[in-house]
């Protein structure tokens, strides 16, 4: 497997799943600290309070990371943390400095100060605003060494799972009421590329989940269904970016911004980014709901009666241990559409990609054994090569995740990491699948 000279290895963290630390410093809570305290929304009823302890072990884990040959780090800042102070930011790109990688910090990965989530939380416009005065903060302290910006994370998935249906923070299940706060997370990716570029930012992207969305059948209303379900979910965080503008006028109308002040917003959205993230686990089945079907428990999080389509079950040969399709082509085929739909689409890098098995511990070698992480990410290299053989200007690759960590409402079953983390002693060793990607990268020099 080749890639282009230059191409950029990595792997991905995000702050709430592996710092811990939830209160040192003085730093507040997130809308995450609130919503695992409260019985019954963790599989396991555990919280991150502790996480990966990544807060005080961060130098060990810089080694993890830089000894792979890996050249980029993406890393998010936890907002509520930052409230409190920036030093542990500096110590963390100094660190990533002095051992030869460049820091990729993310603005927003879902962890919106508690406070702000009092005040109306991404409902509220002038969140996008708070989110322009933190990015200023974080810039002026660490812009002199940090050169790559990504502003959000998933705003799909924030916006659905944690306002449309309550699986996630904020748990405010609004259905399609959900949609004013799409709108405000675009805003606040406008107004932080500002501020960056401002700043002197060298790049700014973003980090969206994409993912093809089939119809289940031949079925013409199928293909309605799968296709408004594609623009709810895809197209409405990626075309006011790439396009200026959202996919269709029903979405435009409900996002609930004044006509005159939606063009204006929509002007500061789509400013040209320098590169646009991609992050990509699965492709989905979308149908018109049969009458009497019961569809639940077919994806982690279900979509409520009455709406007009239904995920059913993608049909693959293969499942990671989290249920999900291993599905490599779809990567291809995600990275064809977008550069199909948007002529303006700056170079792609894919900023998170991996698979959560659940590894057994080390045995007494040593080792931890995890051949189905190692076939899921050369699968979906290949199929991100495959992409730039198409013509897709892809320049990089993150793996999800440098190490086990809290994966959100299903808590610490899910294992995505390169390196163990053991649940009692916080230990790291490094996979199999770790020692595969340190030789993968060195083949390429
Ligand atoms: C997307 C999210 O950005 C990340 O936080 C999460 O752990 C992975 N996908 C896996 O679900």
């Amino acid at each position: 497997m080749r890639f282009p000279p230059g191409f950029r290895f990595g792997m991905a963290t995000s702050a709430y799943q592996i710092e811990g630390a939830w209160d040192a410093g003085g730093k507040g809570p997130s809308i995450w600290d609130t919503f695992t305290a409260r019985p019954g929304t963790v599989r396991h009823g555990e919280d991150a309070k502790v996480a990966i302890d990544h807060y005080h072990r961060y130098a060990e884990d810089v080694t993890h990371i830089a000894e792979s040959g890996v050249r980029d780090y993406r890393f998010s800042i936890s907002w509520p943390r930052a409230l409190a102070g920036l030093g542990f930011y500096d110590r963390l790109v100094d660190e990533l400095l002095a051992a030869g990688v460049r820091p990729v910090p993310t603005l927003y990965h879902w962890d919106l100060p508690q406070e702000l989530e009092d005040r109306g939380g991404w409902l509220n416009r002038d969140t996008a605003h708070r989110l322009a005065d933190y990015a200023g903060a974080v810039a002026l302290r660490l812009g002199d060494r940090v050169r790559d910006w990504i502003t959000m994370n998933e705003m799909n998935v924030h916006t659905l799972y944690g306002y449309a249906l309550a699986d996630h923070a904020p748990a405010r299940g609004l259905g399609l009421a959900a949609l004013p706060a799409a709108h405000h997370q675009l805003l606040a990716h406008g107004l932080a590329v500002q501020v960056l570029r401002t700043h002197g930012a060298a790049a700014v992207g973003i980090a969206n989940q994409h993912f093809p969305v089939h119809p289940a059948s031949d079925d013409p209303a199928d293909a309605v269904a799968a296709e408004m379900f594609r623009a709810l979910t895809n197209w409405t965080f990626s075309d006011p970016i790439l396009l200026g503008d959202y996919p269709d006028e029903t979405i435009r109308a409900g996002v609930g911004t004044p006509d005159a002040q939606l063009d204006r917003d929509l002007a500061l959205i789509g400013a040209p980014l320098d590169f646009y993230g991609v992050n990509f686990y699965e492709p989905t089945a979308i149908e018109a709901p049969r009458a009497g079907k019961d569809y639940s428990g077919i994806l982690e999080v279900d979509i409520p009666d009455g709406m007009p389509f239904s995920p059913v079950l993608v049909k693959s040969d293969e499942r990671t241990d989290f249920g999900w399709a291993i599905v490599p082509e779809a990567l291809t085929e995600i990275l064809v559409a977008l550069k199909d739909r948007y002529p303006s689409l700056p170079p792609i890098i894919v900023t998170e990609n991996g698979a959560s098995f659940h590894d057994a511990p080390p045995g007494p070698d040593g080792r931890v054994r995890d051949p189905r992480r190692i076939s899921y990410l050369d699968g979906h290299l290949r199929a991100v090569a495959a992409a730039i053989e198409a013509g897709v200007r892809v320049e990089g690759y993150y793996v999800w995740s440098a190490f086990d960590n809290f994966e959100w409402a299903a808590g610490y079953d899910e294992r995505f990491g390169l390196v163990h983390v053991d649940r009692e002693t916080l230990a790291r060793t490094r996979k199999d699948s770790w020692y595969w990607y340190r030789d993968l990268i060195a083949a390429q020099r």
